[in-house]
């Protein structure tokens, strides 16, 4: 029989209050905890902060907590300029990156989980293998049978070049895809708008000589035609990117060339 409750152990208990005592411009962070090693159910633990002594964006606050009042939290991060990707997680109800986001845009208690339909890490760092997995499974890298020129450069010209605009510029940080319904229920077939993005980037690109045996690839009532164009992956990109579209051009590539 279907069970529609959550296994106990998987049950978000009250966590601990951190107050930012004498703070007179304090928020509070409720930010998601699970640690494997403790056999403990995850909780939600409230920092509050003051935000005259913290930096604009919710990284800066949970680099403030870490350095500050918990040193056990742990999330991803690197560039803090919404270059690589590492800070996406869900913040507001909404996927996106922590170094991006000002604190200011939310009202209230900021909540702050892990991207959704992952498996957890450890509390804010999602296990990406599978996606990366699928991501591979894509071969994300330019394969010609045609010698490159003596100087090595393959040119293209300037139209060739703008067929990438928009798909080159994804960090790989899996917001779209962990925002995808499609996904959440059909992950272990189903590729996903990231990687369905990255693929389009090379089908695209005029110096691949691979286009047919990717679009092979991708021929599969699941890795590409689980997109039902429910558009919450585009919705959410905080490059604003547009992987639906780059779905449905593969598709309209599918049916041009059955004829
Ligand atoms: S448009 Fe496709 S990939 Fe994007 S959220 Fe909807 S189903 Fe998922
Ligand atoms: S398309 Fe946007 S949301 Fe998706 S992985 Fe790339 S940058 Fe992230
Ligand atoms: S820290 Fe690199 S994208 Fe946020």
């Amino acid at each position: 029989m279907a069970e529609f409750t959550l296994p106990k152990n998987s049950k978000v208990q009250k966590g601990k209050t951190f107050p930012a005592t004498g703070a007179a411009n304090a928020k509070t962070f409720s930010i998601y905890r699970w640690d494997p090693d403790t056999g403990e159910n995850p909780r939600m633990d409230h920092f509050e902060i003051d935000l005259d002594k913290c930096g604009p964006m919710v990284l800066d606050a949970l680099v403030k907590i870490k350095n500050e009042v918990d040193t056990t939290l742990t999330f991803r991060r690197s560039c803090r300029e919404g270059i690589c990707g590492s800070c996406a997680m869900n913040i507001d109800g909404t996927n996106t990156l922590a170094c991006l986001k000002p604190i200011a845009d939310v009202k209230g208690d900021i909540r702050i989980n892990p991207l959704p339909h992952m498996p957890v890490v450890k509390d804010l760092v999602p296990d990406l293998s599978h996606a990366y997995a699928q991501y591979r499974s894509i071969e994300p890298w330019l394969q010609s049978d045609t010698p490159a020129p003596p100087d090595g450069e393959r040119r293209q010209s300037k139209e060739e070049r703008a067929k990438m605009d928009g798909m080159w510029e994804c960090i790989l940080c899996f917001c779209c895809t962990t925002s995808c319904p499609s996904y959440w229920w059909n992950s272990d077939r189903y590729l996903g708008p990231a990687t369905l993005l990255a693929a389009y980037r090379w089908i695209a690109d005029s110096r691949d000589e691979r286009t047919g045996e990717r679009l092979d690839a991708l021929q599969d009532p699941f890795k590409l035609y689980r997109c039902h164009t429910i558009m919450n992956c585009t919705q959410t990109c905080p490059k604003g990117l547009n992987p639906a579209k780059a779905i449905g051009e593969i598709k309209t590539l599918m049916l041009e060339r059955q004829g």
